[in-house]
């Protein structure tokens, strides 16, 4: 006879370092997503006790490879099981250097209903000094607590839970190398239990609705999307590359310096792709800030939307998403202040 109290959990593994393997324990190189779902639950004691788990390989990748593809299945199966009366939330593994695009892409395209966690590790599952054990373990101890649903989608790594919106990837190494620059992480995992930050505690207490998905993608194949590409802006930047990325794509996203700048040359390119039906928002290269209309630029004369608080990758996001849905500039730069 099931336990009733017992969660029931749905594990999607992805790859990443959290499943990635060495030759040798002390071996700097390794290959991610080299592990299996039944393989990372293998290694984690006491899993097994804290929820009962079910596994699906989505892919088997390095996140440095992560598709549209990739993430129209993950949409779609994660909206399937929230949907199963008999799964109380889902973990996702993910290899940490796209962790937070996919997150926020999921954020925006699942409803907020049941708990869904996505983990990952700095250090392969054979290193030394593994991380995605423990990351694991508080990953579906989150999965289990009712109370996350009301987050959305939420990242643990390093005992921190932060939301999809805010997070980042700020070190190419280390274990800490997660962190929500703009706000702060909604909380942190002690044990199994999530203690959740002073700001967040007021929304607990708040009566959760559940919410459906901001955007359906399941209707539309990967293919479809529309293409949006992100120029790096620099010293001397030209802007030729704008012209480029305009003639073959229906958004460009500036990731500008200071509050989403660059050179006049490529303002003017920029302009240029404006001109043409291809829509432009400004964002930050600096990794964090919030990049306001009409402040250095005049973007009601130039045609171009602020990204608010996201970042480039994840205005990106944005910014394909309501391209898709078809919506308006006004429509889409009321999106980007909201988020
Ligand atoms: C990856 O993103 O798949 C490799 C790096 C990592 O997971 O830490």
């Amino acid at each position: 006879m099931p336990d009733p109290q017992r969660k029931r959990i749905a594990l999607l593994a992805t790859g990443g370092t959290i499943a990635g393997a060495q030759s040798t324990t002390q071996a700097g190189r390794y290959t991610a997503g080299r592990l299996s779902a039944d393989d990372l639950i293998a290694a984690v004691p006491g899993l097994a006790a804290l929820a009962d788990l079910t596994c699906e390989q989505v892919a088997s990748v390095g996140s440095q490879n992560m598709t549209h593809a990739v993430w129209a299945v993950l949409a779609a199966r994660t909206t399937a099981l929230l949907a199963d009366p008999d799964i109380d939330g889902v973990v996702i593994t993910h290899g940490t250097d796209t962790l937070e695009e996919t997150a926020y892409f999921l954020s925006l395209t699942l409803p907020w209903c049941k708990p869904v966690v996505l983990v990952g590790a700095m250090r392969p599952a054979t290193a030394m000094s593994a991380d995605g054990p423990a990351n694991l373990y508080q990953a579906v101890a989150l999965a289990a607590t009712e109370s996350a649903a009301r987050f959305g989608p939420v990242v643990l790594m390093n005992d921190d839970i932060h939301a999809a919106q805010g997070v980042q990837k700020m070190a190419a190494a280390g274990v800490a190398a997660f962190a929500s620059p703009n706000s702060a992480r909604l909380g942190v995992v002690a044990g199994t239990r999530p203690i959740w930050a002073p700001q967040v505690g007021p929304s607990l207490e708040a009566t959760f609705g559940a919410t459906a998905a901001q955007f359906d993608v399941r209707q539309h194949a990967p293919h479809t999307w529309p293409r949006v590409e992100v120029i790096y802006s620099h010293a001397d930047a030209q802007g030729d590359a704008v012209d480029e990325a305009a003639a073959r794509s229906q958004g460009i996203v500036l990731a500008g310096v200071g509050g989403g700048y660059a050179t006049d040359a490529v303002m003017a390119g920029l302009e240029r792709a404006v001109a043409r039906g291809v829509a432009v928002v400004r964002a930050t290269r600096t990794g964090s800030g919030f990049v306001a209309r009409n402040i250095e630029v005049d973007d009601d004369a130039m045609g171009f939307m602020a990204a608010g608080w996201l970042n480039p990758a994840k205005a990106r996001i944005l910014l394909m998403m309501c391209l898709l849905a078809g919506q308006s500039p006004q429509v889409i730069q009321g999106a980007f202040l909201r988020a």
